[in-house]
């Protein structure tokens, strides 16, 4: 590697010995590497002659991010990028373990070497730090712009973390866009990515692919030896979300952030510091569904008792809307004629309530209450939508009167479309009416394009704004589940009333436009969900709406069984059964698994999984010795001889089956199933046949 004389952190953690090197002979090296505790993976930070920062990180002794270059370009100053000096580098090793508030896991390790370098510009005094945390699956660092008692303010032309991979890697990605992750996947070489010249299913009016070799992250992607990586970032705070432009000869990667109408990327202080980039390491596909990097690099709640912040599920006035079959906007006044029928009047939330209280749901959401929606989506108008004012068929006293007696919590539906600074004005009255009514939580949604005009979806200003309303409806006891917001960072664990987000191509798609592939499914774990739980709004019945192509395109794409295994294999806290209400009363046979499955879990083992194929979970519920799994793949058939092994040995489960029929398929036979049920414990192994875009859903559950 180098000549240079070189200080090894491998002989200070062999010995235990931590210490902080204020050195001279520091001075005169130009290298050092911090490794993880199992020394499986080595981070390398060295000084170049020209005094650039430039990392770079091995995994089982293979070069993975080949000389990083770090630092940034700032508006009308010198550049923070070369003639650094070292001052300081602080090590010291981490091994804590702490339970998240709800999850797939109870409890979590978080164990890895960690060090802090203080680098200084020679030429202008000016200091950056690096703070790094070097895991056994993986690595994250983050800048910090140390103060010394100053607060001068600054600002961030470009960051210039570059991430220079070793090989022309498959990666799974979308391309980027300031304002939506709403797209399909695509799987190519990293050297063939075209992102704006794919053709992408359209519904949405707001999509601008940034460039033809921007994408976003999470990238996740197999090396040409098989190994798996995945580029993210975690508690993305004060800051814009970060894609990455693609090099194709060189094969780099750079961070793009997301800038505001200026081209700016940020607005800083000294004192700050940037989110982690995080670098995930995987030796098994299915190994980076439990990597556990990105909470762990998340800071616990400010506050300790959330206990009102209750996992459930939930059920809507919404499926109808997206079918086309009633409407979001409701009479202006009393009597009104309407093209369609309104969706969330008085009569169906009630029924919505009555039927949540009867199937054990514990949260109730009405789209289309408020005045607003019969404006359209407005361009990008100033102001859209009243949170505090309901149409004259919805009468909130008696809905929160009725649910309060039916033990039913109710969701509040905020959408904006776009138009956010009117939202935050209406913000203080609208939750004062929640609490009032006694609403338990909130989803928002930012369809549309971002006023004040300029801002992106995932540019710093809304970020601000996600975290923002994370932070007030947690003061307020609610919790909050984001549509079109940035994707998720980890920050679940700081803020665990912010139970979910969409950020990214949920079920919807399947009622209004081309829909998910049947791999799409398969794909989201290893990519969007590396940051944090979805609402992908699952539980859809296949039932058949037409023929021919309508039937294929205009429902979801998966079999029935696949709807219900998804509760399973897609994370979220909260879940919706996004069903119609008559679907779920025609076949009580299927909705029992809905009806059981639970939100939050003591433990999660993915059983097998293959981005793009198929992914194999089994959870055990929360507090309780009961397990599930669920089983999906993509628009192949597969077979899998199911080992209960993580079952607790020696007990006895009734393992209910839903399976796919012989002769099922997403296409022809998307509501063939088969349920079954059957004695069985830690020995036993089930073979599962999956249908072409199919799934299996078990519960398992342990006799005394
Ligand atoms: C898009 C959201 O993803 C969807 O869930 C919601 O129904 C519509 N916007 C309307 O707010
Ligand atoms: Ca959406």
């Amino acid at each position: 590697m180098m000549s240079f004389p070189a200080i090894s952190f491998r002989i200070c953690l062999l010995t235990g010995f931590l210490a902080s090197f204020a050195l001279e002979p520091l001075r005169a090296s130009r290298f050092f590497n911090l490794f993880s505790p199992d020394l499986f993976v080595q981070f390398n930070i060295q000084l170049t002659a020209e005094g650039e920062i430039r990392y770079s990180v091995y995994a089982d002794k293979k070069t993975l991010i080949k000389q990083g270059k770090m630092g940034f370009h700032l508006l009308g100053q010198a550049p923070l990028e070369k003639g650094f000096r070292w001052l300081s580098i602080d090590t010291s090793s981490v091994d804590e373990r702490w339970e998240p508030h709800w999850g797939e896991e109870r409890q979590l390790r978080k164990r890895c070497s960690r060090m802090v370098v203080q680098f200084e510009q020679t030429a202008t005094g000016k200091r950056l730090d690096l703070e790094c945390m070097v895991f056994n699956d993986g690595v994250g660092f983050r800048y910090h712009f140390p103060s010394s008692g100053r607060h001068e303010a600054f600002i961030l032309a470009d960051e210039l973390t570059s991430f220079p991979v070793t090989g022309d890697h498959d990666a799974f990605w979308i391309p980027g866009d300031y304002d939506t992750n709403e797209y399909a996947y695509a799987l190519t070489p990293l050297s063939k990515v075209h992102a704006a010249k794919e053709v992408w299913p359209h519904g949405i009016g707001f999509r601008s692919p940034v460039s033809d070799s921007t994408v976003q992250t999470p990238l996740t992607m197999r090396t040409p030896d098989g190994m798996w990586l995945s580029i993210h970032e975690a508690a993305l705070v004060n800051y814009p979300a970060m894609q990455l432009d693609i090099d194709r000869k060189e094969l780099g990667l750079k961070a793009h952030l997301v800038p505001d109408g200026l081209g700016n990327k940020a607005y800083l202080r000294l004192g700050d510091h940037t989110p982690w980039r995080v670098l995930l390491i995987a030796r098994r596909a299915s190994e980076l569904l439990t990597n556990r990097i990105i909470l762990h690099l998340n800071e616990d709640p400010p506050e300790t008792d959330c206990s009102w912040f209750k996992p459930g599920k939930y059920l809507g006035i919404w499926w109808e809307m997206h079918l086309g079959t009633h409407s979001w906007a409701g009479p202006r006044s009393e009597g009104d004629s309407l093209a369609l029928p309104h969706g969330a009047t008085t009569g169906s939330m009630l029924r919505l309530i009555d039927f949540a209280a009867a199937n054990g749901f514990s949260y109730v959401l009405a789209e289309g209450w408020n005045r607003g929606w019969e404006h359209g989506d407005g361009g990008w108008s100033e102001r859209k939508f009243s949170f505090t004012e309901a149409y004259p068929d919805v009468d909130l006293p008696r809905i929160s009167e009725y649910a309060k007696d039916k033990g039913v919590g109710l969701m509040m539906h905020h959408e904006t479309y776009g138009a956010v600074t009117d939202y935050e004005r209406q913000l203080p009255a609208a939750l004062d009416l929640m609490e009032k009514l006694g609403y338990k939580g909130v989803k928002t949604g930012y369809v549309g394009r971002i006023v004040p005009r300029g801002e992106h979806h995932d540019g710093q200003w809304m970020v601000n704004h996600y975290l923002h309303l994370a932070q007030f409806t947690a003061l307020r006891k609610f919790f909050l589940v984001s549509h079109e917001s940035v994707r998720p960072t980890g920050l679940h664990r700081s803020y665990p009333n912010w139970f979910s987000c969409e950020a990214a191509r949920g079920n919807e798609f399947n009622a209004w436009s081309a829909g998910n592939p049947p791999e799409h499914e398969t794909i989201l774990p290893f990519t969007r969900l590396l940051g944090g739980p979805m609402d992908y709004t699952p539980g859809i019945f296949p039932v058949a709406a037409g023929s021919g192509d309508s039937l294929a395109l205009r429902r979801v794409h998966t079999t029935l069984c696949k709807q219900l295994a998804l509760y399973v294999t897609l994370y979220s806290p909260l879940q919706m059964a996004g069903g119609k209400l008559e679907d779920y009363e025609s076949h009580p046979g299927p909705f029992q698994f809905i009806r059981d499955v639970p939100t939050d879990w003591d433990s999660t083992v993915v059983l097998d999984a293959m981005p793009g194929d198929f992914v194999y979970t089994a959870r055990r519920k929360r507090g309780s010795g009961d397990w599930y799994v669920g089983m999906i793949t993509d628009e192949l058939a597969r077979k899998y001889p199911l080992r209960l092994d993580f079952l607790e040995p020696g007990r006895k489960y009734v393992a209910r089956m839903y399976a796919d029929a012989p002769d099922a398929h997403w296409q022809t036979r998307p509501m063939a199933y088969k349920i079954t049920e059957q004695t069985v414990d830690a020995r036993d192994v089930l073979n599962i046949r999956l249908a072409p875009g199919g799934g299996c859903a078990i519960s398992l559950k342990a006799e005394e």
